[in-house]
């Protein structure tokens, strides 16, 4: 049967008996499934205008959804159809970040270039036993013995060999570029860079939405499908791993390069991405307390991952602190940390979980705080994600009136989380909004954006209230542990997509980071992806991120026996 889909006059092929976001999401990858198809969040309804669905399941009911609309997580294809969406633009994905400069590359794999001595009957010396006198290797890997016979030793003499800690465990042709990928698997979307391993030079970058979405847009969404079928877990895996070797493809294909001529790769994420990245069971993330499989760094060939056009590149995953503060968090403070931060400094990477790191001298002390997703548009009545049509800044004059907005693209569709948090803010600091997050009785319970199409609610506002909490709980935490005041920070580091979309200055004015001066907080960009592409040029880069591991300090809020009352106190809007 085929699905129509308005406005954005796309048909889609499909069987009886297919989940419409399924089918939807085929074509529209960015259409929202918020819960991961589980019923609850309401996010996913459309209006059917023509065509036969399933009956409407108990969750849709719950729903009180208006007539001619479907949820579509919840409805079956039954007949040809013909539906409309809201419009929904390309997400704005931020890839880029401040890179430290690197004093010497010392790429994860050596790259020795080798003249060959053809054997002679006087001196029969195998290849391989040849190769690795060369240089100076006492180990080689058998898949490279089965290359050298590929290659036809007898006719090459020029080679490039490269090594890992003094193994052999690969060689090309010495015309060959050696290239390297490093890869930061966010939950939303994957970014992968495209480096060049002779000199560390970046040669390209790009993005994919993350094919997990379609189980939901948080980790915890993700975790229950897999509890409910493991199958999931594969197919999540499977996803992953295509999407990684597809974004790849791209990038060699913009450079005019060959995908084969990448032979290392570099991969971050948080613990739960970096399981389904294994095709290990996530779901102990998800209880307490809260244990991964994996915390140590990992290294292989690309096809111990199941990798297949990357099959023979060595990857390199970092250590994680724990369940919630993976490879990407140490990624952040390596960035951090090689653009030479000065402790004591504190470094946040909001998102739905808000990792948080007190940078000190001799260790690091971090924390996780489950935000939510109300900073990222969720549960937001009027929320979205960084789409196109995302209003992303608003001024509003002493008069309450909305004097200035600013969207991404032409058509305004709802408030993206740097545009609540810039609404917030200019509402607080006109006085219509206490600091006990309460409008003032003037404007009831809620406050237009845009006339009759864009509002923010009370409920709205207690949803942000409740994520700043949770963030500035968690910072007051860890300098309380550590015995740090505010006024001793040097630093404040703003990482990710969403910390480096809001304004500093309403940042501070809602009191999501300390109450320190404009000028020592920095935006550092994607540095997770920044931190994967130091790991793969520098040698320095991992030792530290081995380090931060090894001096790091989790603290459980939940076990502090102020938690409760810093909590409490975090609720207040400002410093
Ligand atoms: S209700 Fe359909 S994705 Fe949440």
């Amino acid at each position: 049967v085929r699905v129509y889909i308005a406005p954005h006059n796309v048909i889609v092929q499909c069987s009886k008996g297919e989940i419409l976001a399924d089918v939807i999401k085929r074509v529209i990858p960015e259409f929202p499934t918020p819960c991961g198809g589980r019923g609850f969040c309401g996010k996913c309804m459309v209006k059917v205008i023509q065509g036969e669905l399933s009956e409407p399941t108990g969750n849709e009911l719950l729903h009180k959804i208006p007539k001619g609309f479907r949820l579509a997580c919840q409805a079956r294809v039954l007949s040809d159809l013909f539906i409309e969406i809201p419009a929904i633009g390309k997400l704005k994905v931020l890839t880029s970040g401040i890179e430290p400069k690197i004093d010497e590359i010392v790429p994860l794999l050596k790259v020795t270039a080798v003249r060959l001595e053809k054997p002679t009957l006087e001196s029969p010396i195998p290849y391989d036993r040849m190769l690795s006198r060369l240089v100076g290797s006492r180990d080689i890997k058998p898949r490279v013995i089965k290359e050298m016979s590929k290659k036809d030793l007898r006719k090459t003499d020029k080679l490039k060999v490269l090594l890992r800690n003094g193994v052999i465990v690969n060689i090309t042709s010495h015309e060959r570029r050696v290239l390297g990928l490093a890869v930061d698997v966010g939950t939303t979307k994957i970014a992968a860079y495209l480096i060049d391993l002779d000199n560390g030079e970046n040669l390209a970058e790009g993005y994919v939405l993350n094919p997990q979405s379609k189980y939901g847009d948080d980790v915890i969404s993700r975790i229950t499908h897999v509890m409910r079928d493991q199958n999931k877990l594969h197919e999540m895996h499977e996803l992953t791993i295509r999407a990684i070797e597809e974004l790849a493809r791209k990038l060699c294909k913009e450079l005019n390069v060959d995908l084969k001529d990448i032979y290392a790769m570099s991969l971050v994420g948080n613990t739960v991405m970096l399981s389904i990245l294994l095709d290990v069971d996530p779901s102990p993330i998800g209880t307490a307390p809260f244990t991964p499989y994996l915390s140590m760094s990992l290294e292989g060939y690309g096809s111990e991952l199941n990798f297949k056009s990357l099959g023979d590149a060595w990857f390199y995953i970092p250590p994680s602190i724990t369940g919630f503060v993976g490879a990407d968090a140490v990624a952040d403070i390596v960035t951090a940390k090689m653009l030479g931060v000065i402790p004591p400094s504190l470094l946040l990477d909001i998102g739905t979980n808000t990792e948080i790191a007190l940078l000190m001298e001799d260790r690091v002390v971090v924390t996780s705080a489950p935000a939510g997703p109300a900073l990222e548009g969720g549960n937001i009545s009027c929320g979205v994600k960084s789409l196109e049509g995302a209003i992303y800044r608003v001024k509003v004059n002493e008069k309450g009136r909305i004097v200035e907005y600013k969207t991404y693209g032409e058509t305004p569709i709802g408030l993206s989380g740097s545009g609540i948090v810039s609404l917030i803010a200019e509402l607080l600091r006109h006085g219509f909004l206490s600091k006990s997050g309460k409008l003032i009785k003037d404007l009831g319970n809620s406050f237009e954006v845009i006339p009759s199409k864009i509002l923010i609610t009370q409920k709205d506002i207690r949803e942000v209230q409740k994520a700043k909490a949770a963030i500035s709980s968690g910072w007051r935490m860890l300098l309380e542990v550590a015995g740090v005041s505010v006024n001793d920070l040097n630093e404040v580091f703003i990482c990710g997509s969403f910390g480096s979309n809001i304004e500093p200055r309403d940042a501070l004015t809602l009191g999501l980071i300390p109450n320190i001066p404009l000028s020592k907080v920095v935006i550092l960009g994607n540095s997770a992806g920044t931190g994967a592409r130091l790991m793969l040029k520098s040698e320095k880069a991992r030792r530290m991120a081995e380090n931060i591991v090894n001096k790091s300090v989790f603290v459980e809020q939940a076990l502090h026996p102020n938690f409760m009352k810093v909590w409490l106190d975090s609720l207040t809007f400002g410093n």
